[in-house]
Formats: C-alpha cells, structure tokens, sequence
C-alpha cells in the first residue's frame, strides 16, 4: 500500500461519491454534509436512483451527477435542471466522473461494476476511500500494481480493514504473525442447514449487527462476505492466505486484530456504526469526529467468540481455496457469487444455492492467469455466463414459494 505524504490538516479535500445512494454511500454523504467547507462535493453517482441523487447533489451543491443507468437520465436531468449541476449517464460517465479533480474519492459502487470508476480514481493518484471490495477480489495484482504506479493511496472502508490498517506496522511487515478478521457470523450464525435451506431473502438481509445494502447483507449470512474480505485483506496489506485467520465475534465490538511475532496482538474497537471508518479514510491522516455511539465496554459486558463451522459455512473454504488457486479464481467466485446473490434476493433460487452455483462455477472454469484488464473482464463475463446457466436449471426445477 502506498502512504502519500501528509495533507495539512483540516485543509478542503475535494470529494467524489461513487455510489452515494447507498449504505456506505449515503453515510459517507452524512459525514461530509456535517462539514461542507472542509469537503466541497465534485461528483456523486448512482445506479438509478435518481431521486436522492438528486437531493444529494443539491445539498451538497455537487458540480455534476451520474446515473449508471441510462433509463434514469431524463428523471435525474428534469430534477435537477435550473440549478447548474451537470448530469450524465451510462457506465462510461460514472468512470469519467472519477476522472474528475477530486482529491478523495469514496468507492461505494457494490459488486464488479465498480471496478473501472475506483480504477480512473488510482490512475490520477487520488486518494480512494475503498468499500468496494469486489473490485479488489476481481483484480486484485492488477489494482495494487496501478495504485503504486500511480502513487495513489488506497484507505479501506470496510471496518474489519480499517480496524487493521489502524494497527498495522507497514514499516516493519515482518514483525506480522498474523492478520485476524472478526465477523459476526450474520443473521444464520446458530442455524442450522436445514433452516438455511428454507431462509428467506428478508431472514438472510436482517443482518444482527449492522445495517447494509441487500447484497453485503446476503453474503454476510453466507459467510461468503468474510471470504471475500480474507482476498482483499491479502491484497491490500501483502499476507499470505495462511497467516489470515477469521474468528467469530457476534458483538461486532472489535473490528479485527493484527498478531506481532513477539505475541503481542494489537486491535481495534468500536460501536458497530459504518461512519466511523469512513471518517477515518475522509479526515486521513487527522481523525475526524463522528456522531457514532462512543463504545462502552461496561454496556458491552461481555465480548465472545467462536470459530467459524467450515460444514454450515463453506463460502469460506471457497474463497481460500480460490485465492490459494489464484489467476483468474478470485474473479470467478466473486462474479459467481453476484449473480447468485442477485438470483435469491429475486427469489430465483434458494439460499443453500448460492454457495453451490459458485463452487459449480468455480469448477467448471479455467484459473487462468490475469495479465490484463481485458482477462479479467473475460473470466467475470465467463463466470457470469456458467453462473446465469445454472441458475436457469436451478430455477426450472426448484423456487416455489420463496
Ligand atoms: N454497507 C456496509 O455497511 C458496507 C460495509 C463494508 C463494505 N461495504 C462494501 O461497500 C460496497 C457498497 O455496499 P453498500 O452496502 O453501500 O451497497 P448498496 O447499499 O447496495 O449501494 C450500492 C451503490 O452502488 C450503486 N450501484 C449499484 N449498481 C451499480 C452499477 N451497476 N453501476 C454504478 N453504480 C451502481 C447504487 O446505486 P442505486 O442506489 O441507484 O442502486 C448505490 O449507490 C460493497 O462492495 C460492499 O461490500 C459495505
């Protein structure tokens, strides 16, 4: 990971928003709207939703918004005309508004889709808030190696990351045992497989601990999100996969922990509330205030833990067994994986499916190494083909009454 030199502190840091209508996406805009001189608004996008796109670019009197989706254009144009912020549309707008003069951009686009935009964002140099981490498990090497050669700086957003950066001695990595991710075993974490076989979209979204997009939230409950934060943990911070541990913490009260080779183990901690990592990647290197519930441990009373049951949860076994395969796996089993998640939370398929179609496809694809780009966009459409496919015979015999 490239560390850039200090910024002043409390210096304006202009802001781009790559998916500002959603979970992270609408938190990071809270943060920033608390303080709009210090964070002046370039850009934000969406997907479709133009409504609170537009509200936000608004608010925040953003100089341009994007809709992914072109079907959305017209509404966002109409809502927003007479004000003077640019609109556009389509994939290739949302990677241009990354493009733009931000210092800081938040990278909150769930899933591969998001993968051009945080790139445009590496190759200015700029500062990339990271949430995405599909991005980072479709292609892994060849982001890191854009994000050195460009000197940009990649901050993780997602807590368990955050928690490790903040611990993390980058000047001295051989002094580093082992990486451990705390997860809170999601809403399934004492059930057993005969109910995950029956679990409902809203069962498997109604996360214990935190409150998350469908997707995030769905993968939380197949443990499949952990895996996937095992791949980015070893791409963002250089170790390998053996020395990257998941330990069960159902109180989400330490965000996850770093082993030194002289025993010592070094955490991070706080109430489960998503603005407090997003404020440390926003206000980098200073700390920021949030108004995220300060941390009682007395309140808290007792903090557990649990190893995670490989036999209910085979998602993580999945993703080890992807990354240690390594080329083109990791992309294979994250597209897999999106649109399988997509599949169930459109009651297409059942929960259990997920996990199969994704080792299905998994098997029935070449590793191949990613020298570029274009095999990574190859493997991701590959994997989403073989993954469509069995979802389609999956669906023909199967979804009654889901
Ligand atoms: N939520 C959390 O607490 C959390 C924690 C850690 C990490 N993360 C990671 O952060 C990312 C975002 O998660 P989230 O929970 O915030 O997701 P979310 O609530 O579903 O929001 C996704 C955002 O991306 C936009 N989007 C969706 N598809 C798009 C496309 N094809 N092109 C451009 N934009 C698109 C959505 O726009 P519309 O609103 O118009 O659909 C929305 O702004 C994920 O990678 C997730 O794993 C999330």
């Amino acid at each position: 990971m490239v560390v850039k030199a200090e910024a002043a502190p409390g210096a304006p840091r202009i802001v781009t928003i790559l998916g500002s209508t959603g979970s992270v996406g609408t938190q990071t805009v809270d943060l920033v709207s608390r303080d709009p001189e210090r964070f002046p608004v370039e850009a934000l996008t969406a997907n479709r939703n133009a409504t609170l796109l537009a509200k936000q670019a608004r608010d925040l009197n953003a100089r341009l918004a994007v809709v992914a989706d072109p079907s959305a254009y017209a509404e966002l144009k109409d809502l927003l005309s007479g004000t003077g912020i640019e609109v556009a549309a389509g994939a290739a707008a949302v990677a241009h508004a990354a493009e733009r003069p931000a210092d800081w951009v938040m990278s909150a686009i769930v899933g591969a889709a998001g993968l051009e935009p945080t790139l445009a964002a590496v190759r200015r140099g700029a500062i990339v808030a990271f949430a995405n981490k599909e991005t980072l498990v479709c292609a892994g090497s060849l982001m890191m190696e854009e994000v050195k050669a460009h000197g940009a700086t990649l901050l993780p957003v997602d807590s368990e990351h955050s928690a490790i950066y903040q611990v993390f001695d980058f000047e001295r990595t051989d002094s580093i045992a082992r990486l451990i991710l705390t997860a809170s075993g999601g809403p399934f974490r004492t059930k057993d497989r005969t109910f995950m076989a029956a679990a409902t979209r809203e069962q498997a979204v109604a996360h214990p601990t935190w409150d998350m997009g469908a997707k995030i939230s769905v993968d939380s409950a197949t443990m499949m999100n952990k895996g996937l934060e095992l791949i980015e943990a070893h791409f963002l911070f250089g170790i390998p996969e053996e020395r990257i541990d998941v330990l069960v913490h159902p109180q989400s009260v330490i965000h996850s922990l770093v082993e030194y080779v002289d025993g010592s183990v070094l955490a991070q901690l706080g109430t489960p509330d998503m603005r407090t990592p997003i404020a440390y990647a926003l206000g980098w290197p200073a700390r920021i205030a949030t108004p995220a519930e300060r941390l009682d441990l007395v309140k808290a009373a007792t903090l557990t833990f649990e190893a995670p049951d490989p036999v209910r949860f085979p998602a993580l076994r999945l993703a080890r067994a992807a990354l240690q395969s390594g080329g083109g796996a990791p992309t294979i089993l994250s597209a897999a994986n999106e649109v399988a998640v997509q599949a169930f939370l459109d009651r297409r398929i059942g929960f259990l499916d997920i996990e199969r179609i994704v080792e299905e496809t998994l098997t029935a694809l070449p590793h191949r190494p990613l020298r570029d780009l274009a095999a990574v966009r190859e493997a991701d459409a590959d994997a989403r083909r073989i993954a469509a496919g069995r979802i389609q015979a999956t669906g023909a015999t199967a979804v009654g009454s889901r």
